[in-house]
């Protein structure tokens, strides 16, 4: 028994508990006093939206020298933020002068250029376990490298974790953005630190856009709202607090949740709507957080988009869940409720943030079509291989989680999972743990078949797999184009997956930031045409 299922039960609603609940009773972790959100004035910090980046000039672009494309200069940097009116500036590492960073927005077939640069500084403030694969004390504390999350771009420019660079150095990226309209991300990724520079604050918003959805004529401009969600814990002075293993010199500890919950970097803040649609597009960027969100009296909003863009259909909601990396769509309307004090809630912590419902500046004449995008549901029968993956964990003497591995398999063992280019394969996520893994691929979309329960005893013990319930078919939002999965315990999640884009070495991974960083992580190889027969 680990805390891990304790903190499936408290996060399904099972348990009510605030964060370091008395359950914890293996792995405690060590903290120091910790900020205490109740004791702040809620809702005194209008909501900030990051800055939308700008270039700074046009580059050739690699795909067609002909063309020029925008290119943009994004630095790393160690910032302050003041993440609430009481709270003294708390020090992280943002993007430019922001955490979250500037947003990147874009069309779909316009591709651009990013130079990432690291000017960081040379030391970490987060507690390292250089222990960890790839977190070895030799290395430069400040290093970094930047993902795209949910981009189909050449691995070259893709974020590979080892490729990490030092403070004053740089690296550009281009980015294609032949993909549909979408909410992507992009954060660090460095190897065995990336649980450490995400919460430090490296991470912002990418939008890709296309003619289909702007046809759609859905609420736009100061109606769209990014709404980046991660939790965090301070100390009473205001600086980020992560917490450390009992075990001196191994500081990892399996998850993290705070006790306080940001909205675009701020603590408790509320937006001030007008009586009308708008639409919020919502990122878990939490290390390992489930989001539950709902609005206070039970108001209905509708789910307009999943990872890679719109869904066939709205689907009407009262709560929405986002696990680790996963991005909702949503379009709330507001009509008719001037005056109203609305708040978004999360199940266990606290109130997120407040919308107070102002007089409509306009007519409202934006859409909520019936119809979105025609998503074409990819036939099993397409497929041509299907990959059974355990998603499994080992624990220590004392029963605490030790190491998460992807089919028992270390990140530095060589590549297992290969698929061709352009061909289509069935992944088998078989969990036997007792926590949901929010399982992403690099480069790819896929669709989420099902959902099965099984005996986790028989398939680790007697290589045999016994299902125990019938089959479960993903829920109404998740039925669009994914990146992340929630692979829940105890089941089978299977997905299909197309595997378009690039040749190259890409990863897939738990989007748990602490399982990513202590080997739930495996590299994978697009092949670029079958093997040759041996002769
Ligand atoms: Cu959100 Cu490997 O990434
Ligand atoms: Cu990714
Ligand atoms: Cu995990």
């Amino acid at each position: 028994m680990s805390i891990t299922r304790r903190e499936y039960l408290r996060q399904s609603g099972w348990l009510a508990a605030g964060f370091l609940s008395p359950q914890h009773t293996h792995q405690q972790p060590v903290t120091r006093p910790v900020l205490d959100p109740d004791t702040l004035a809620p809702f005194v910090d209008p909501l900030p939206i990051p800055p939308v980046a700008k270039a700074s000039g046009t580059r050739p672009s690699p795909d067609n020298a002909g063309v020029r494309v925008p290119y943009y200069r994004l630095a790393m940097r160690q910032i302050e933020s003041q993440v609430h009116r009481d709270v003294k500036p708390t020090r992280c590492w943002g993007i430019g002068s922001s955490s979250p960073g500037p947003t990147l927005e874009t069309q779909k077939g316009t591709g651009m250029l990013v130079e990432w640069a690291n000017e960081l500084p040379g030391a970490h403030f987060l507690p390292i376990d250089h222990n960890l694969h790839g977190a070895e004390a030799d290395k430069p504390g400040g290093r970094s490298i930047i993902h795209l999350h949910g981009g189909k771009v050449r691995p070259e420019s893709d974020g590979y974790p080892e490729n990490w660079y030092a403070p004053g150095k740089s690296a550009v990226y281009h980015y294609p953005n032949n993909q549909d309209a979408a909410l992507l991300w992009y954060h660090d990724h460095t190897m065995g630190i990336n649980r450490l520079n995400i919460f430090a604050g490296l991470m912002g918003l990418y939008i890709v856009r296309d003619p289909l959805e702007v046809s759609l004529n859905l609420p736009c401009g100061k109606y769209e709202v990014p709404l980046v969600l991660y939790d965090r814990m301070f100390d009473p002075d205001g600086q980020l607090n992560y917490p450390v293993s009992p075990v001196p010199g191994a500081p990892w500890v399996p998850e993290f949740f705070g006790n306080a919950v940001l909205v675009n970097g701020k603590l408790l803040p509320y937006l001030e709507v007008e009586a009308r649609k708008y639409r919020f597009r919502v990122l878990n960027g939490a290390n390992g957080r489930f989001f539950h969100l709902s609005l206070s009296g039970g108001q209905e909003f509708h789910q307009i988009g999943t990872d890679q863009g719109l869904l066939p259909a709205p689907v009407k909601l009262k709560q929405v869940t986002l696990g680790p990396g996963e991005r909702a769509d949503v379009v709330m309307d507001f009509s008719g409720q001037t005056g109203a004090k609305i708040v978004l809630n999360n199940d266990v912590v606290r109130p997120v943030m407040q919308l107070r419902v102002v007089g409509a500046a306009s007519p409202d004449t934006s859409s909520l079509p019936k119809e979105l995008r025609p998503v074409r549901r990819i036939a099993e029968t397409e497929a041509v291989k299907t990959r059974s993956l355990m998603l499994g964990e080992i624990d220590d003497l004392r029963g605490d989680s030790a190491v998460m591995l992807l089919n028992n398999t270390p990140w530095h063992a060589p590549v297992t999972e290969n698929p061709v280019l352009n061909s289509v394969e069935i992944w088998n996520l078989m969990n036997v743990t007792d926590d949901a893994h929010p399982i992403h691929l690099h480069l790819v979309r896929f669709q989420i078949l099902d959902r099965r329960s099984f005996n986790t005893f028989a398939y680790q013990y007697q290589n045999a797999v016994k299902y125990t319930g019938g089959v479960t078919p993903p829920e109404p939002g998740e039925a669009g184009w994914k990146d992340t999965v929630r692979a829940d315990p105890g089941m089978v999640t299977r997905i299909v997956i197309p595997f378009e884009g690039y040749a190259g070495r890409y990863i897939w991974h738990c989007h748990i930031l602490e399982h990513e960083d202590n080997e739930m992580m495996r590299p994978y190889d697009v092949i670029a045409a079958p093997p040759a027969a041996p002769c």
